[in-house]
């Protein structure tokens, strides 16, 4: 039985030797997940959130304890070390980062009234990775996930692995743990409600089963029960079908070559850090696959929430996972040690998740370590023979002890390169680039349009190379969204703004490059905000539009332009490449003088002009604006006049711009872009009700500030301000300001069930929202 603890503890920001004999009275009440501080958005030191400080939880047990009975203490995950006391009993320090601890507390539990005391130190220890030299990332703070009493016979199961191929093979892997001769085990498998077999060999075969993909995650449910001198227990584990192997021609999923396409994940959250309940986890798993349209994640730079890998696993998103550390490899005992631990913890934990497709046992982008990497490899296959292993480096040569060569490469190069040869890299072996871009192009959330469509170009250039290069497993980019980093990185604000979106889950245009590859949905965004005094000497740059349409209708002041299709020469290996238009005058302009074909002419010369500037135009377009001059005998005044009238937003009267886009003729989806005169408060929230389970659920209300065409007015940064009332609480101030536009605003259950109301204001406008908290 899985006794939840993490609501009600007490909670005091520091520690003294006497908190262990009698605990302070003004200690605070807090809920697990719990983040030492509230970290503001940017600039702040992260010095701030590393101390000693201490929880205390008072418990009953609701099982009834014997001596046929075991109890576990387990942390999920807390940041980073803790020295833990039972009823006045040291058990132990124990080192967590962001592996689960155990503890046997058996012989120190009491039915009722148990005080645990934890003493818990999130400063940065050098013996214990990802320490010991600078790390591109933040660790935060505090009792981060999930703490739970577990009380079992004093026989049973641990570290279940069910394990299926796509021949419905199934191995099934555990550990005994106190086994006695009597033990008695089967295994009985479900489809849903209905069981499909029973048997009690750990190996087993079940004909024609439904396989496990990404497009049809589907999942079987296998029960395991034991029995024993100690009593029973029974255990749920659901598991798919699947293979899933790295060759060296590709990755194949089920025997299907599949090109990996995915972002890499880091778990900090804004305000609360890695103290995010599980909706949010499940919540980033379902942006991920779902509005940004990868098939793969990677869990850099370290073991993730399960809540996050369990919804991998329902949905179909695959996951490469990844030991804690960056770069750093220390040649201290100690933290050798913990490295392998590390990938124990890591590998029996995960090995079980379907959407697990390969262990990343390596450090980030670390130096070979002949000695500490065999034996990591050796400690990963020994605990789970079916999944191979990746290392990820930043270098070539390197000595490959995994089964794929993982490969950051930041070789991307404006337009014209998105990624090397991966056959420059490897040729023998199965090869995955796990990182690209990033640091190369960052962009954040107010960055200035040159720069926002730059980086979303980039992206779509390094996909294109990705699929260019037929034999390579895929790509990962860095990253999905942004994060907190060391003083050392970033842009001085302690922000690394390399994500496709922001730190609060927000969409920069990188991410529609993304989700314009899918099929699921349309999409369409303009990868411009169409003001030509955004850019350097008033000339648009070219614009283009991220889209999955056949072609894209563009309508101006309501009068039609132009039709354009998707740009196959500059992203020949793209299914959706983007479309660009290269006229922005097109059959608006009309003149009896001129024959049609010279109307055309003059409209992408007009625009073209818009594009690059009068000045900056190649010989030969200038050429043909003189011949046209000389036919018509228009002077040059005419044709600034004609500018004005077609092209010149800047200096002119603004024009709308209306983008419609067809599937199959029918028009699907459309954005307007045009004058922004008004303000408009939009807000979002994305789950009505909160569910208490095993501790409190959170969710999120987008606020964008948008114009009256829709378009996000992307370098607002009005205050808003926050009330709320009933069970619930909001993250963070009551005033906070929008970051590029938009923000999310976090608010959370308390621990009963009611009503509760957010209000939310800006500008004199107002959205109300119900929160119902069961
Ligand atoms: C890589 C590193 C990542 C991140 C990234 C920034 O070298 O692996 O953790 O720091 O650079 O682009």
């Amino acid at each position: 039985m899985n006794q939840t603890l993490n609501y009600n503890w007490d909670y005091i920001d520091n520690y003294n030797e006497s908190y262990l004999t009698e605990f302070p009275t003004q200690s605070q009440k807090i809920d697990i997940p719990h983040s030492l501080v509230e970290l503001p958005y940017n600039y702040f030191s992260e010095d701030s959130y590393q101390k000693i400080v201490t929880y205390r939880k008072i418990f009953d047990v609701e099982d009834q304890l014997n001596k046929d009975k075991i109890s576990i203490l387990r942390f999920d995950g807390f940041m980073m070390k803790a020295k833990i006391y039972l009823n006045k009993e040291y058990l132990g320090q124990f080192v967590s980062g962001y592996i689960q601890v155990k503890i046997d507390i058996s012989k120190y539990i009491k039915q009722k009234d148990n005080e645990l005391i934890v003493v818990l130190d999130s400063t940065e220890d050098p013996l214990i990775p990802p320490f010991g030299y600078a790390v591109d990332y933040l660790t935060y703070s505090g009792i981060y996930r999930e703490v739970f009493l577990e009380v079992h016979p004093r026989t049973y199961l641990e570290n279940i692995y069910v394990h299926g191929d796509s021949k419905g093979f199934i191995d099934i892997d555990y550990d005994v743990v106190n086994a006695t001769k009597d033990v008695k085990i089967d295994f009985e498998i479900f489809n849903g409600e209905h069981s499909l077999e029973r048997f009690s060999s750990n190996q087993f075969i079940l004909k024609n089963p439904i396989l496990w993909d990404i497009s049809n995650p589907f999942l079987y449910k296998m029960v395991i029960r034991l029995r024993g001198q100690y009593g029973e227990e029974y255990y749920e584990q659901m598991f798919g079908f699947k293979d899933a192997e790295f060759r060296k021609d590709g990755f194949y999923l089920n025997n299907k070559k599949l090109k990996l396409v995915g972002l890499n994940r880091h778990q900090g959250y804004p305000i609360m850090g890695y103290a995010a309940s599980k909706s949010l986890q499940r919540e980033d798993a379902d942006i991920l696959k779902f509005q940004v349209g990868v098939n793969v994640v990677r869990t850099s730079h370290y073991p993730q929430s399960e809540h996050f890998l369990a919804r991998c696993d329902e949905i179909g998103l695959l996951v490469i996972n990844e030991i804690p550390g960056w770069q750093h490899i220390s040649n201290k005992k100690e933290w050798r040690d913990q490295y392998y631990e590390d990938v124990k913890r890591m590998v029996l934990v995960e090995r079980k998740y379907t959407s697990v497709i390969a262990h990343g046992v390596r450090i980030d982008e670390s130096k070979d370590d002949h000695e500490l990497y065999s034996k990591g490899n050796e400690i990963a296959h020994s605990l789970d023979k079916y999944k191979q292993t990746i290392g990820v480096r930043n270098f070539r040569g390197s000595e490959l002890l995994e089964d794929v060569y993982g490969y950051n490469d930041f070789s991307s190069d404006r337009l014209e390169h998105g990624l090397d040869d991966p056959h420059k890299t490897i040729k023998d072996k199965p090869y995955l680039v796990t990182e690209y871009l990033g640091h190369m192009d960052p962009v954040k959330a107010g960055s200035d349009e040159h720069q926002y469509i730059e980086t979303a170009l980039r992206h779509a250039r390094v996909i294109n190379d990705n699929f260019k290069y037929n034999y390579g497993c895929g790509a990962i980019g860095w990253c999905f969204v942004d994060y907190h980093t060391h003083a050392d990185f970033g842009a001085g604000d302690h922000i690394c703004p390399h994500g496709v979106m922001d730190l609060y889950r927000n969409p920069k245009y990188s991410s529609f490059i993304y989700a314009s590859q899918q099929d699921e949905y349309p999409v369409l965004k303009i990868l411009s905000n169409m003001k030509p005094g955004d850019f350097a000497e008033a000339i648009y740059e070219k614009i283009y539009v991220a889209t999955n349409c056949d072609y894209v209708k563009l309508y101006k002041n309501g009068e039609y332009v132009a039709t354009f299709y998707p740009n196959k020469k500059e992203f020949p290996n793209l299914k959706h490449p983007p479309i660009i238009i290269d006229d922005i005058v097109g059959e608006t302009l009309k003149d009896e003088r001129m024959s049609k074909k010279d109307e055309a002419l003059i409209a992408k010369l007009l625009t073209k002009s818009g594009i690059v500037g009068f000045g900056h135009m190649s010989k030969a377009d200038k050429l043909k604006l003189a011949m046209f001059m000389l036919k018509y005998k228009t002077s040059y005044q005419d044709v600034v006049d004609l500018w004005n009238e077609h092209i010149a937003a800047w200096g002119g009267l603004a024009k709308t711009f209306v983008f419609k886009g067809y599937i199959k003729d029918k028009e699907v989806i459309s954005e307007e872009s045009g004058p922004s005169k008004q303000v408009v408060l939009d807000a979002k929230l994305i789950k009505k009700v909160l569910v208490n389970e095993d501790t409190f659920d959170t969710t999120r209300i987008v606020v964008k500030h948008l114009d009256e065409h829709g378009s996000l007015c992307r370098y607002s940064n009005r205050v808003i301000h926050i009330e709320t009332s009933g069970p619930i609480k909001l993250y963070g101030e009551p005033y906070q300001a929008l970051l590029g536009g938009q923000l999310s605003v976090y608010i959370r259950s308390e621990n009963k069930p009611g009503k509760g109301n957010v209000k939310i204001s800006m500008d004199r406008q107002v959205k109300e929202f119900e929160i119902e908290v069961k």
